[in-house]
């Protein structure tokens, strides 16, 4: 009987050793070909079990530097001063993450890595594995990408305001050259228009085409200086501005613009009110251009802290892809605005239900240098 099952027997325990060496196998190809660092620790003991190649090129130090010793015996963990304050976070968590461990490899260069660490029971023991990846080229990229961020943000701030102050000065040499010149010529021509007097039906009517003429010359520089920059919002504030602006646009365009403004000075500085002042004329234009709506509206309200400033149409809307393409220069202009006053704009809009944009505005604009 016996001799019947010892092959059996036999046969089970060689397949069960071949599956565990097929299991170890594939677990050392693993391990060993990772393009992660891999470190195994005893989580009671704090020594290191087995390290990977990946880590021991990554830091430098061979397997025999590695092997055995408590993790902050290891150069590359001890300079982390709380090294065993940070064994005893891994013993007691079963998982553990650094986004950004600073680690010194042995030939003295800092590299940045994410750590993240594993307990497990390995046949009673417990284990710890951590996975440790180089950060270093990622960290800087985000960086230098956040730096250039910053740079551009300042670049477009420099550049509206040059732009917002070349407009304000060609609006004035405008207004001061072509307009006094102009209101000259009008006053020079009534003279002499009545001096001649004239009964003749033909220089009568060429006198008063010229007269027409200068008329509309007068309004269009008005109308042009004004766009270049609003002499209202110099001279009698923000809040005038913006109502003249809202009646000129009713009148222009023949679509009614409310106007809700709760406060009679929201105390805007010139930054703030530039700001406003572009972003409701850029909406406005839009909804005269693209909205063909019958109604629009526009609506400043004091939050203490911030500013919510509401422009609406209830015309054709648009889709999806209009509302967050960024390359629309009406839009991408508006965004900016608001970008560089630190506030968030949401535009709510979708064919045949109108367009809603939302601005929230902080108050305290950080002074830009
Ligand atoms: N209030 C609105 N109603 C409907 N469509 C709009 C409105 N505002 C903007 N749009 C659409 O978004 C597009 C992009 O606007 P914008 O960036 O200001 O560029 P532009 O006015 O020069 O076309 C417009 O061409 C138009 O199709
Ligand atoms: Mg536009």
């Amino acid at each position: 009987m016996q001799s019947l099952l010892q092959p059996a027997t036999e046969s089970r325990a060689s397949s069960a050793l071949k599956a565990l060496r097929l299991s170890e196998s594939r677990y050392r190809r693993l391990f060993e070909t990772a393009q992660d660092g891999i470190l195994l620790l005893n989580a009671d003991t704090a020594q290191i079990e087995d390290v990977n190649p990946y880590l021991i090129d990554m830091l430098g130090y061979s397997h025999a530097e590695f092997l055995g010793k408590k993790l902050w015996e290891v150069g590359a963990f001890a300079d982390i001063a709380e090294s065993k304050g940070m064994f005893a976070e891994l013993q007691a968590k079963g998982y553990v993450r650094y986004e950004y461990l600073p680690l010194k490899t042995r030939a003295g260069a800092l590299i940045e890595v994410e750590f993240v660490s594993n307990t497990y029971d390995c046949e009673g023991i417990k284990v710890i594995q951590c996975n440790i990846r180089d950060i270093t080229v990622r960290k800087r990229a985000e960086q230098e990408l956040t730096e250039s961020k910053a740079h551009l943000h300042q670049l477009t701030i420099f550049l509206q305001r040059a732009r917002e102050d070349d407009r304000a000065h060609f609006a004035r040499e405008l207004h001061d050259e072509l307009g006094q010149n102009l209101t000259a010529l009008r006053i020079d021509f009534n003279g002499l228009a009545d001096c001649l007097a004239t009964t003749d039906p033909a220089i009568s009517s060429r006198l008063a085409a010229i007269d027409q003429m200068i008329n509309t010359t007068v309004d269009a520089t008005r109308q042009i200086c004004d766009e270049l920059r609003p002499g209202m919002l110099d001279d009698f504030g923000f809040e005038v501005a913006i109502t003249s602006y809202a009646r000129n646009f009713t009148h222009q365009f023949g679509v009614p613009c409310d106007l809700l403004l709760d406060s009679e000075d929201y105390g805007l500085d010139r930054l703030l009110s530039t700001a406003i002042f572009r972003i409701v004329q850029e909406s406005l234009t839009n909804i005269a251009r693209h909205a063909h709506a019958s109604h629009a509206m526009v609506a400043l309200q004091d939050r203490g802290d911030e500013l919510l400033l509401t422009i609406a149409d209830d015309g054709c809307g648009m889709s999806a892809d209009l509302t967050e393409d960024r390359k629309t220069y009406g839009m991408l202009g508006m965004r900016e605005r608001v970008d560089m006053i630190g506030g968030r704009i949401a535009i709510d809009s979708a064919p045949g239900r109108g367009t809603h944009i939302e601005v929230s505005i902080p108050k305290s604009v950080q002074p830009i240098p």
